[in-house]
């Protein structure tokens, strides 16, 4: 079955085919609108995706060399919603006019399933951390569609706390891939910063669970003590503020692998979201003494290589949505 995906939840408009083979094409423009704004406008967002969505369609068929996929799969949230609209109405118009079948993808579990892209990726059960801009979990996978949330943030996700420091040193937008190339040079033991728990009795987490678990994550307070240290006397240069800061991250993201290996009995681990991209905590996670497969970094960032994947791994076990399929904000992966 060869499936079209299409991901337009945040600021990617991204066209992919996948089949039988593995990816047949895989575009992804990223939109620059958003630098000057320090952060993703939705309404701009929505915009330049009603742009650029039928250019990168096409641009996906024709590397892929087809006139006509056998199915469409088009996230269908959680993410901007005006954003989402855009991919997921194209999406479905495209199923309708072809009269082929489609799925509505929910943008995490593509994330959750990147690495099983890969030839040598992980084979069921295995841990995967999804750590981006708006998200930062870590499952349980147990099979298509079969996901437990055994973790994750309280309150700011990993992606957004390293968009947030960038903007304290004036890195830009977005500011990981910046922190990430300062941090090479920088000493990670300049500045004492914390590795934050989870206050006991927590609000009500993303996925809704209330209360705190032992692998759940908190990533604001690390970030307000970056700004403290900021506001010091002598604060030490911004490489080795960076290098600090990501040590922080690197190891509160490694002791929840840790935990949840101990805990599961499952020693298969695999992350992705635009923080898996990370130099350090790629070499971290590879260090570890568990089977660590990671989708190369081009995977880990917003693509439609992986909402395609993810679709057609649930229309070849039967799975199909009316073009009714509503665009959601808020959506558990795993949850129907
Ligand atoms: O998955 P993604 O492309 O979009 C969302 O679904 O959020 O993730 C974007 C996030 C941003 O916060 C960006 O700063 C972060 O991933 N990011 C990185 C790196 N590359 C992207 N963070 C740390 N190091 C990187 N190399
Ligand atoms: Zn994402």
């Amino acid at each position: 079955m060869i499936v079209l995906g299409i991901e337009t939840s945040c600021d990617e408009t991204a066209a992919s085919v996948v089949g039988p083979e593995g990816v047949l094409s895989d575009i992804v423009h990223t939109q620059q609108i958003h630098s000057e704004y320090g952060g993703v406008v939705p309404e701009l967002a929505g915009r330049a995706h009603a742009d650029k969505i039928v250019s990168t369609v096409n641009a996906a068929l024709s590397e892929a060399g087809i006139d006509k996929p056998d199915a469409i799969a088009a996230t269908a949230g959680p993410g901007l919603i005006g954003a989402v609209l855009v991919g997921l109405c194209f999406g479905k118009s495209l199923a309708a006019g072809w009269g082929v079948p489609f799925i509505g993808v929910n943008h995490l579990e593509g994330h959750l399933l990147s690495a099983t892209l890969e030839p040598d990726g992980p084979e069921f059960p295995f841990l995967s951390l999804v750590v981006s801009g708006g998200h930062t979990s870590l499952y349980l996978a147990r099979a298509v569609g079969e996901y437990e949330v055994l973790g994750e943030t309280v309150d700011d996700a990993a992606g957004e706390a390293f968009d947030k420091v960038a903007r304290m040193l004036s890195l830009g937008y977005p500011g990981g891939p910046e922190v990430d190339r300062l941090a090479a040079t920088g000493n990670p033991k300049a500045v004492k910063l914390p590795r934050p728990r989870p206050k006991v009795r927590a609000p009500k987490t993303p996925s809704g669970h209330v209360g705190t678990r032992p692998l759940d994550m908190s990533f604001s307070g690390l970030k307000t003590a970056v700004r403290a240290h900021l506001q010091t006397e002598n604060p030490v240069a911004p490489a080795d503020l960076c290098a600090s800061f990501q040590q922080a991250v690197v190891d509160v993201l490694t002791d929840r692998i840790l935990r949840a290996a101990d805990q599961t009995g499952v020693g298969r681990v695999t992350m992705a979201g635009g923080v898996a991209a990370n130099s350090q905590l790629r070499l971290a996670l590879q260090a570890l003494n568990l089977d660590v497969s990671l989708p190369p970094r081009h995977r880990c960032t917003d693509n439609a290589a992986m909402i395609a994947h993810a679709g057609r791994s649930r229309l070849l076990l039967g799975e199909r949505h009316g073009l009714d399929r509503a665009a959601r904000a808020q959506w558990t992966p795993g949850v129907v």
